[in-house]
């Protein structure tokens, strides 16, 4: 057996050039290179379809890479499947909770699969189900419980076996705020208290920003944007000022956003302007002296602020940047208030 633990100073994660084509043809992964530290909470962040899962399955050797090279705790992912999976666990997108089985029977199960039985078993399992908050639905079947319940029980089953590098693939999409806040603070807890490498793929802005010490913004198999969240927000430069606008005729057009672009772009304060969908974003250095200037601007013509938004950036002003869209938030707050567990895939 190769040792793990000599390789201190490599990364826990080592990622090289991946590349994952299906059989179909599609590249779902299009040359991917990261590295996350030991005890690191990494985040992979992107739009739909943008490839976060495959890159997951690939890292959780569920499914073979095209090419590019993988290593996990020192492990090569082509000679040591087995060792890399023994040390970490994977949350997928679609839990995989039995509706039949009990909570604790659902662990328990867990916990055999890994080879795991008698009295430890059944004290870790006692463990997880008082920190994810379960232990009082424990004997009720996984079928009736809440998506956030099912979630959670998802969440606990991927721990029973102590991983040291977890993988989880939009935890909390479809979640309601109030199981997303206990979920995060539940990662949180397992990545600074027990030391746990955390590897995140989330739909989320807030949540990579509140929870991934560093970040990968992924869109269409590449990464467009790498670094801390600090740091990507300070990249941006500028303060956004997010404003929508109508003519004297009331009309909140294509035309009259091409309009209201131009007098934009001319103020010397500016430094980029982006289309938002409903508006425009612009970017400039001191919002809160710039926006008086720019409501006297808009003073002299017949197009009209409807509103005006202003904010220091944010990751969705890093997404934009980096891929010319944002995500489409309104998609994701269906999800949740869809009632439906697993959001947009059921
Ligand atoms: N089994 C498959 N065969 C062919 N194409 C696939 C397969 N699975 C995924 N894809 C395609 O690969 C691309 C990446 O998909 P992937 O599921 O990795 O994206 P994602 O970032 O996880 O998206 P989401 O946010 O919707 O979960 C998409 O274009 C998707 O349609
Ligand atoms: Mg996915």
């Amino acid at each position: 057996m190769s040792n793990t633990q000599s390789s201190v100073s490599r990364p826990i994660i080592d990622v090289k050039d991946l590349v994952e084509v299906y059989a179909d043809g599609t590249k779902a992964v299009d040359g991917v290179s990261f590295n996350v530290e030991k005890g690191e909470f990494f985040g992979f962040l992107g739009p739909n379809g943008a490839g976060k899962s495959t890159t997951i399955k690939v890292l959780t050797t569920l499914l073979r890479k095209t090419s590019g090279s993988i290593s996990i705790a020192g492990y090569d992912i082509d000679k040591d499947p087995v060792a890399i999976r023994k040390l970490i666990g994977v949350q997928s997108q679609d839990t995989s909770v039995d509706p039949e089985l009990t909570g604790r029977e659902n662990m328990i199960l867990q916990g055999n699969l890994q080879q795991m039985h008698g009295k430890e078993l059944k004290e870790r399992v006692e463990q997880l189900l008082e920190v994810v908050g379960l232990k009082d639905a424990a004997d009720k079947r996984a079928g009736r419980y809440s998506g956030g319940m099912k979630k959670r029980l998802d969440l606990a089953s991927t721990l029973v076996h102590k991983p040291t590098v977890l993988f989880l693939d939009e935890p909390t999409t479809g979640l309601d705020p109030q199981s997303r806040a206990t979920v995060w603070e539940y990662l949180e807890g397992l990545n600074k208290k027990e030391g746990i490498t955390i590897f995140l793929t989330t739909q989320y802005l807030e949540e990579a920003d509140r929870l991934c010490e560093r970040l990968c913004i992924v869109d269409s198999g590449k990464i467009v944007a790498e670094g801390t969240p600090s740091d990507l927000k300070r990249e941006i430069g500028a303060d956004a000022i997010s404003i929508s606008m109508k003519n004297k005729q009331g009309r909140s057009d294509e035309t009259v956003k091409a309009a209201a672009r131009e007098i934009v772009s001319k103020m010397p304060e500016v430094v980029n302007v982006l289309d938002s969908g409903d508006g425009l974003t612009i970017y400039a250095k001191e919002g809160g002296y710039f926006i008086p200037e720019l409501v006297r601007a808009f003073d002299k013509t017949d197009i009209a602020l409807v509103s005006i938004n202003l904010s220091t950036p944010s990751l969705d002003d890093v997404f934009l940047k980096h891929t010319g869209k944002r995500i489409r938030v309104e998609e994701l707050v269906k999800d949740t208030t869809s009632g439906r567990f697993g959001g947009r895939r059921r």
